[in-house]
C-alpha cells in the first residue's frame, strides 16, 4: 500500500514518512515546518505538500508544546551502562523536574549518526533545550541545533570551539594531585591509562598526568601511557600490555572508575597484590570505590552536582537566550585510600579549585 494512502488503522504519519515522501531529511523537514527561513521555498512547498497528503499530525508532545502546555528537555549521554552517568542524570531531573520539565533521555553509544538521529527527533517533537555529554565528532550537527535557536549545555565533556555553556571539572589538576601523591608515595614507573585522544576529559587528566611528572624531572615515558575506549574491558587490555613490559609499572593511574575496574582484574589475574606489587589509583570516586578490597585512592568529582549545574544553566539559558557563555569547572578531591600504598603518608593538598573559565 502506498504510503500516501493510509488507511484509519494505519500507524499515525511520522517525520521519517513525511522526510521520505519529500526525499529531503528529516531535519529539512524539522525546519520546514518550524518555519524556520533556512530552507528554499521549492523543497519548503515540496514538504508541505508531502505533510498534508500523508496527513502527518505532529504528536500529543509537539502539539502540547505549541499550547506551551508541555515542557520537555533533551538529555543524551553516550551510554548509561556507563557507571559514571546515573549520578549525572539524576542531578540533571531533579533540577529540571522541579522547573516542571520532563525529561527525554537518549544513549549516543559515541555514533555521530545515531545523535543526529535524536537530535532530529528532538527538534521535531520541540523540546525547549538540550543537556548533552558533547562528542566532537558531531560539531556539526550540534551547530544545526542551535542555528534553530534551541538551548543547549555541554556537561563532563566539553567542546572547546562550540560556544555552548558547558559545566566540567577540573580534570587536569585532579590528575596532577595524585600523580604528586605517588611520587611523593615513592613511586616512579606510573603508567596512564585514559580514554580516546579526542575525548576532552581523557586529555585533561593525561595532561595533568605529563604535568606532575616534568614538575618532579621525572622521565616520560610513552610505553607506560595507554588510550582506550572508557570502559572495563579497556582497562583490563591496557594493564595486561603495562604488566607485561619488562619495566612494568610500579603504578597505573586509571582515570575513570570503569578504566580501574578492569586494570583491578587485570592485577588479580595475574596474582599480583595491591599495592605492595602494583598501586592502582583512579578518578571519578563512584559509590562502590571505598568498597573496593583494598579500597581505591582515586579523584572525586561531584558526579550529581555536575548534572544539577548543567541543568540550572539550561533553565537559565532558556530564560535569558542572549546571556553570555559560561563555562564552569567544578572542584575535584584526592581520596587517599589503600589501594596507593599510602595510608596518611604522603597526603597532599586535597582539594583543587573551582572556577569559571573565561
Ligand atoms: O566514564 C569514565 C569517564 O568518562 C568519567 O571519568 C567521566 O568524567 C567521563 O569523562
Amino acid at each position: 500500500m502506498s504510503r500516501a494512502h493510509r488507511t484509519g488503522n494505519s500507524p499515525p504519519t511520522t517525520i521519517r514518512d513525511v522526510a521520505r515522501s519529500a526525499r529531503v531529511s528529516t531535519a529539512t523537514v524539522s525546519r520546514v515546518l518550524a518555519g524556520l527561513s533556512v530552507v528554499s521555498k521549492p523543497l519548503s512547498k515540496r514538504v508541505h505538500a508531502a505533510a498534508r497528503t500523508l496527513n502527518y499530525q505532529p504528536n500529543r508532545i509537539a502539539r502540547s508544546l505549541r499550547a506551551r502546555t508541555t515542557r520537555i528537555a533533551g538529555v543524551l549521554i553516550p551510554n548509561i551502562q556507563n557507571p559514571f552517568f546515573p549520578g549525572v542524570i539524576r542531578g540533571i531531573q531533579d533540577v529540571l523536574q522541579a522547573a516542571d520539565y520532563t525529561v527525554l533521555l537518549g544513549n549516543s553509544d559515541y555514533d555521530p549518526a545515531r545523535e543526529r538521529k535524536y537530535l532530529d527527533l528532538l527538534r521535531a517533537e520541540g523540546v525547549g533545550g538540550l543537556v548533552l555529554v558533547p562528542d566532537a565528532a558531531s560539531k556539526k550537527a550540534y551547530r544545526e541545533f542551535l542555528a534553530l535557536g534551541l538551548p543547549m549545555v555541554t556537561v563532563d565533556q566539553c567542546v572547546p570551539d562550540l560556544a555552548v555553556d558547558s559545566v566540567t571539572v577540573t580534570n587536569a589538576e585532579g590528575a596532577a594531585l595524585v600523580v604528586r601523591h605517588l611520587l611523593a608515595v615513592g613511586h616512579r614507573r606510573i603508567a596512564i591509562v585514559t580514554g580516546p585522544k579526542d575525548a576532552f576529559t581523557a586529555t585533561e587528566r593525561l595532561a595533568g598526568y605529563r604535568a606532575a611528572l616534568t614538575e618532579a624531572r621525572q622521565p616520560r615515558d610513552p610505553s607506560l601511557i595507554a588510550h582506550v575506549p572508557f570502559r572495563p574491558e579497556g582497562g583490563y587490555e591496557a594493564a595486561g600490555r603495562l604488566l607485561s613490559l619488562p619495566a612494568p609499572p610500579s603504578a597505573i593511574f586509571a582515570t575513570g572508575d570503569g578504566l580501574a575496574l578492569g586494570v583491578l582484574r587485570a592485577v588479580h589475574e595475574r596474582g599480583l597484590h595491591i599495592p605492595r606489587d602494583v598501586a592502582v589509583v583512579s578518578f571519578d570516586d563512584l559509590p562502590w570505590a571505598a568498597a573496593l578490597q583494598p579500597p581505591l585512592t582515586t579523584i572525586s568529582q561531584p558526579t550529581y552536582e555536575l548534572g544539577a549545574t548543567a541543568a540550572r544553566l539550561l533553565l537559565e539559558r532558556i530564560r535569558d537566550p542572549a546571556r553570555p557563555v559560561q563555562r564552569v569547572r567544578l572542584q575535584t578531591r584526592l581520596e587517599v585510600r589503600l589501594s596507593c600504598g599510602a595510608q596518611g603518608r604522603g597526603a597532599m593538598k586535597t582539594n583543587t579549585a573551582a572556577r569559571v573559565d573565561d
